[in-house]
Order: structure tokens, then C-alpha cells, then sequence
């Protein structure tokens, strides 16, 4: 995993600098928190959905469950932290399953949405301290996949609204918030290119990312205690895909639960199949993710 040490060793080195000028020994790595819990889909995914699959899908040369070719973001960001981490995000799932039902390549193979992670999250919430805990949620737009021309971004948006809200009032204070990353930047989108359903997409990721920041506004107002830092991804993308040699082709062509193809130049692509980046995009996104939290938690 040469993505993984390297970016280890990046954040360790600025972590000590930081642990050093502040004196702060009882911190782990360079943050306030020890625990990172991870709400979303496919993203951020590590082994959930395989597991509720019986080991069917994802298979090799997808990663031990994760839906790309090494770890998902949050592994990276939490060895670098020497966070724990503790996931709830299932691969296919929905904001609200009950807004929209997942869809899934293996069938009946039950996908909690996000509202309904955060329902199985609760019961454990007291086992965390809400200071030290650090709560993710990306929610990339299965919902829009799902129901294609259908599903209503106020509606999404509000589904994350209320799963936060519910987080909060079991004591979860930091929020980790990813927008979504437009949806026409992946691969899986590109033949559509010219026609209204692609620009559809396009609006529907605009749309939610702006519902979402005025709800995290709001909510902010409301209460004084809470702590949001937001992942700009469209951002991040503009940042860092010039790093790939290949931004719009995948490493990987699959149909079904059947891999098809799998390319000899993984390091160039930024995307591993149509929708998913591969590890090296995980760990540079974890790098950014990191930048952004290190202002708040310093
Ligand atoms: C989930 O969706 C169902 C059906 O639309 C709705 O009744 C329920 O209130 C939603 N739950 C949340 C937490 O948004
Ligand atoms: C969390 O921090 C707040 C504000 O400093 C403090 O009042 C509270 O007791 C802390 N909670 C725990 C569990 O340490
Ligand atoms: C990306 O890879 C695909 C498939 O190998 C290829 O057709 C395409 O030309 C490549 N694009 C760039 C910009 O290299
Ligand atoms: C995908 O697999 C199905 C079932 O094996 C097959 O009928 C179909 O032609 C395949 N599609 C493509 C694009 O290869």
C-alpha cells in the first residue's frame, strides 16, 4: 500500500509539529477526537454491504469489501489519526430507504439508508463521548441514481437534516459533512453527455449541496454548540484530479456482480469503476479532508 504509507508518514510528520507546539499529550494523533463513525453509502463503505451479501459482492479485485482497490478515505484519515473507526455506511443505500429504496446488484440483501444507519447508531451513542467523537456523513446520490428525473433534492437533503439532527440530540456535537461531488464528474455518467438527463444530474447535486448548506446554517444558529466542517468534493475534484493521467475512463468495467475488465495502469486513473475513485483517490481525498479539519481541531 504505498498510497497508505505515504500519506501516513505526511500526516504523522505535521501531526507531531502540532502535538509538539501545543504540549498536548493526552491527544492520540493530532486531533481532539479518538473516534471517527461513518454514515453513507458505497463511498466510504468498508465490508458492510459484502458482509450482508455473504461475501458476494464486492469480490477481487475490488479490496475486502471496499468499493475500490484499497481503503476507503476514512481508513487512511483515521491511521494517520489513530482514530477508530467505526462505519454504518452501507454500499447502494439511499438518504431515507423509505424515500427511495436502494437498489443493489445482489438481491434482497437488506441496505439500511442514512437515516436509518443513524437508527442503529443510537443505541451505542452513550458509549461515545461526544467531544472526542468525530461524525462523517456522505451521501453521493443513490437516491438520484434510483430515481432517475424523480427524486426531489429537498427531500434528500432534508433526509440528511433530519439524520443529523437526530445525532445531535444523541449528543453528537462534530460533524463532518461531505457535499456532493457533481455527479456528471464520473465515468458512469459521460455517455449521457448532451442529453437532460445529465444535466439533470448535474443540477440535483447543486441543488442538495445548496439545500444542505442552509440547513447546516440554520442549524449552526440554532445551536452554538455544534461543529460542522463541510467537504467541498467538486472543490477537491478541481484540485486534485489533474493528478490522474485518466479522469474520465475506469480502471475496472463490470456488469452485474461480474468484473469484465480490469486495466494494467490502475496509478493513472482517479476512477476504479464508473462511480467509485480508486484507493489513491481515497487517500488524497483523506489528505484534503484532513486540511480541513485541522483548522477546527488543532
Ligand atoms: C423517511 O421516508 C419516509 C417515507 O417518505 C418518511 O415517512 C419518514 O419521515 C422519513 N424519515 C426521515 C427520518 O426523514
Ligand atoms: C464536553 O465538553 C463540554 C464543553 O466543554 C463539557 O461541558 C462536557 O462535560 C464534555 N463532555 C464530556 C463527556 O466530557
Ligand atoms: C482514458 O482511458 C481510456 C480507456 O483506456 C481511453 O480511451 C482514454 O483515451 C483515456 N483518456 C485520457 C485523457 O488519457
Ligand atoms: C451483462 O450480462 C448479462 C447477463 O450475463 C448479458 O446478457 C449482457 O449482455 C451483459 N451486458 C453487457 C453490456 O455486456
Amino acid at each position: 500500500m504505498l498510497y497508505y504509507a505515504i500519506l501516513r508518514i505526511a500526516l504523522l510528520a505535521f501531526c507531531s509539529f502540532i502535538t509538539a507546539s501545543l504540549a498536548a499529550p493526552t491527544r492520540r494523533g493530532c486531533s481532539i477526537f479518538t473516534d471517527l463513525v461513518v454514515f453513507g453509502d458505497s463511498s466510504s463503505d468498508d465490508g458492510n454491504f459484502y458482509k450482508a451479501s455473504n461475501d458476494v459482492w464486492p469480490s477481487s479485485p475490488y479490496y475486502r469489501g471496499a468499493f475500490s482497490n484499497g481503503p476507503v478515505w476514512s481508513h487512511y484519515l483515521a491511521a494517520a489519526e489513530r482514530w477508530n473507526v467505526h462505519t454504518y455506511a452501507y454500499a447502494y443505500s439511499t438518504s431515507n430507504s423509505s424515500y427511495v429504496p436502494p437498489v443493489a446488484p445482489v438481491p434482497s440483501t437488506p441496505i439500511p439508508g442514512v437515516v436509518q444507519q443513524v437508527d442503529l447508531f443510537k443505541p451505542t451513542a452513550n458509549t461515545f463521548n461526544p467531544n472526542k467523537t468525530l461524525i462523517a456523513i456522505w451521501n453521493q446520490g443513490n437516491d438520484f441514481a434510483d430515481a432517475v428525473m424523480q427524486a426531489n433534492p429537498n427531500v434528500v437533503a432534508q433526509s440528511i437534516a433530519n439524520a443529523i439532527t437526530a445525532l445531535y440530540t444523541s449528543g453528537m456535537r462534530h460533524f463532518l459533512l461531505f457535499q456532493i461531488l457533481d455527479m456528471t464528474k464520473t465515468p458512469a455518467l459521460l455517455p449521457y453527455k448532451g442529453s437532460p438527463v445529465y444535466q439533470w444530474f448535474s443540477e440535483m447535486g447543486t441543488a442538495y449541496n445548496g439545500a444542505l448548506a442552509t440547513f447546516v446554517s440554520q442549524f449552526t444558529t440554532q445551536h452554538t454548540d455544534v461543529r460542522f466542517t463541510t467537504v467541498n468534493t467538486n472543490q477537491f475534484f478541481t484540485q486534485y484530479a489533474p493528478k490522474f493521467k485518466n479522469t474520465s475512463a475506469p480502471c475496472l468495467t463490470v456488469n452485474g456482480t461480474t468484473v469484465d475488465s480490469v486495466c494494467s495502469n490502475v496509478v493513472d486513473h482517479l476512477f476504479w469503476d464508473d462511480t467509485h475513485p480508486t484507493t489513491a483517490g481515497h487517500a488524497l481525498l483523506a489528505n484534503y479532508v484532513y486540511s480541513l479539519l485541522k483548522p477546527n481541531t488543532a
